[in-house]
Parts: structure tokens; C-alpha cells; sequence
């Protein structure tokens, strides 16, 4: 579901927020004993809601960092305080992470119609992976050592390619129509 905010759309949260919220809120803060200075980024931003999740689970807000493809997420993001910027993907990230999450689109494309705005926050492509797939690709180059990914899919997700990534469900919730999974990943 997405709502109207000054005229754009941002993502609501919403059960797949949720689910992700409560894994970045259960595991940051253990990571945190051993390296107070965990560095966090969170792609495709929305609302902001892992932003603060990170924030709270005590993450410094200076290194915490969001790119999303959507201004108005964006300025919303960084009138909460944080530090946000326009990316597609890691096009204009040049830094490497501890932890770096992501809740993306990651339904199929429908075959009813969809404004262009809506389909970029819930449609990840023809099959759901493309865009998550894309991001696992890039995301290898932005991983300090022993760095962590947090991605959240779907069963509505055709053709996940993992590639060479250990990785370890940590969440799911299944849902009238489908079951969501957190994915921990790591090189
Ligand atoms: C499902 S929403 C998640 C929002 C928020 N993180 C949450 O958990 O509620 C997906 C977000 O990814 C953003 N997004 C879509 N494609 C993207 C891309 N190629 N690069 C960066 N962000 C993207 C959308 O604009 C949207 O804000």
C-alpha cells in the first residue's frame, strides 16, 4: 500500500516494514557491543522506518546512511536527521557498510495496470528479482569485511539468484497471500 505525502508517493509500512524493523532491532544492538562504530545503510528508504530502527537499536545517526530513487522520500528521510541521498541502487554510493538492509520491491509485474510511481515501489520486475538481484550484485563491492546484508523477499519473488552469498533466513510471516522471509547474507 503506498500513501500520499506532499503530493508523492511514499511507501507506508507496512507488514514487510514491520518484519524487517524487528530484525534490525533485534540483531544492530548485538552487533554493536563488538564495533560501536557499525557503520549502517539502507537502500530504498521509504518512510524511514529502518532508519530510526537503526537509530534506536543504537547505531550512531552519523554513520547511519539511506539512498532511495524517490526525492520526496528522501527529503522526508533527511528532515528526521538523517543523511540521505538520490542513488539508484549504489550508482552514487561510494563508501563500504557493516550492515546494509533492504526492503525492496520485490513483487511481479501485474497485469493490471499501475501508475509509474506506484509500480517503482512494489514492483521489483517481470519476475520480482530482477531488482533485488541487481542489488546483491552490487552490494559485494559496498561490504567491509564480515559486512552483513538484511534483504527482506517474498514467495511472490520468482528466481531469487543468490549467487555466492552464505545465507540464513532469520525472519518470515506469512501473510494471507504469501509468506515474507528476512534473509541475513553475507560473503
Ligand atoms: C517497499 S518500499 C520500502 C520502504 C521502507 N524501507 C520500508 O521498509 O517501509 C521500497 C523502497 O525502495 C525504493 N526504490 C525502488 N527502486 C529503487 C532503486 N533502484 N534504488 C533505490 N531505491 C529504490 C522505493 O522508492 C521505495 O522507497
Amino acid at each position: 500500500m503506498v500513501y500520499l505525502v506532499k503530493m508523492s508517493l511514499i511507501y507506508e509500512p507496512e507488514d514487510d516494514s514491520y518484519l524487517l524493523e524487528t530484525v534490525l532491532k533485534k540483531e544492530l544492538p548485538l552487533l554493536i557491543i563488538n564495533n560501536k562504530k557499525l557503520k549502517f545503510l539502507e537502500v530504498g528508504i521509504g518512510s524511514g522506518i529502518q532508519l530510526v530502527a537503526a537509530k534506536e537499536a543504537g547505531v550512531d545517526i552519523k554513520n547511519i546512511s539511506g539512498v532511495d530513487v524517490n526525492i520526496d522520500a528522501i527529503s522526508h528521510c533527511q528532515s528526521l536527521g538523517f543523511n540521505c541521498m538520490k542513488s539508484n541502487l549504489f550508482d552514487n554510493v561510494t563508501e563500504k557498510f557493516d550492515v546494509i538492509a533492504f526492503n525492496p520491491p520485490y513483487l511481479p509485474e501485474d497485469e493490471s495496470p499501475e501508475d509509474e510511481e506506484s509500480k517503482l515501489i512494489t514492483t521489483g520486475g517481470k519476475l520480482g528479482s530482477e531488482l533485488p538481484n541487481e542489488f546483491l550484485r552490487q552490494a559485494k563491492s559496498h561490504l567491509k569485511e564480515n559486512g552483513r546484508i538484511y534483504l527482506l523477499v517474498s514467495s511472490l519473488t520468482e528466481k531469487m539468484d543468490w549467487q555466492d552469498y552464505k545465507k540464513e533466513l532469520i525472519a518470515e510471516k506469512k501473510i494471507f497471500f504469501e509468506k515474507l522471509e528476512v534473509w541475513k547474507l553475507m560473503l
